[in-house]
């Protein structure tokens, strides 16, 4: 393999050259597979009622997850929630009341909240908002409403961290 690398210039290469060459493509081989093994999408464990890891590297937003949290068509959380959003209009109480809900239950209790709804409670009537492969598992309800990536559910996350006053 490593002469095939070697010999692509159309020259014979000299050893250390090769040699050069070889290294540079094991450390490459080397820097995939942390990259591989230590990405953090998808790869989350529940623990208790908690999901500790972060799902993204990027910072999450809060003002993006306020914007996901009050539209009704991406979130459609006020279909069952109501939020302290004055513009939100036409809230739901299938849920509970969202406001104080950052004082109630920390960052990771959140995110399990959105991700693993039923692993926590099986009855629950929450939809799982990442995005899985297997849709058609999906609640018959919320089946064609919109189902979060990583950065979203961490954008919500970190909005309803935000809440922490109490009605
Ligand atoms: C189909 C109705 C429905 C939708 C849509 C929904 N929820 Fe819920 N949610 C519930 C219900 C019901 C509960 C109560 C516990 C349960 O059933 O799991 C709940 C519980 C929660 C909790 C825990 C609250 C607490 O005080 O323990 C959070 C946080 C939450 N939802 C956030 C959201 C967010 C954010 C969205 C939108 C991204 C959303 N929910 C969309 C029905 C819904």
């Amino acid at each position: 393999m490593f002469n095939i690398i070697g010999h692509c210039g159309g020259t014979a290469p000299d050893d250390a050259s090769a040699f050069r060459r070889a290294s540079v493509h094991r450390l490459l081989a080397a820097l995939a597979l942390t990259l591989c093994t230590a990405w953090p999408a998808f790869a989350w464990e529940l623990v208790g009622d908690r999901i500790e890891t972060q799902l993204t590297l990027r910072n999450p937003s809060a003002a993006h997850g306020r914007e996901i949290v009050s539209s009704r068509q991406i979130g459609l959380c006020v279909l069952c929630h109501n939020v302290p959003i004055p513009e939100a209009t036409q809230q739901g109480n299938v849920g509970p009341d969202l406001t104080g809900v950052g004082k109630r239950l920390s960052v990771p209790q959140l995110r399990a909240r959105l991700v693993a709804p039923r692993q926590i409670n099986p009855d629950s009537k929450m939809p799982s908002y990442l995005k899985v492969d297997g849709l058609n598992r999906v609640n018959p309800m919320m089946r064609g409403s919109a189902i979060f990536n990583e950065q979203q559910i961490e954008d919500v996350v970190a909005y309803l961290a935000t809440l922490t006053d109490t009605p």
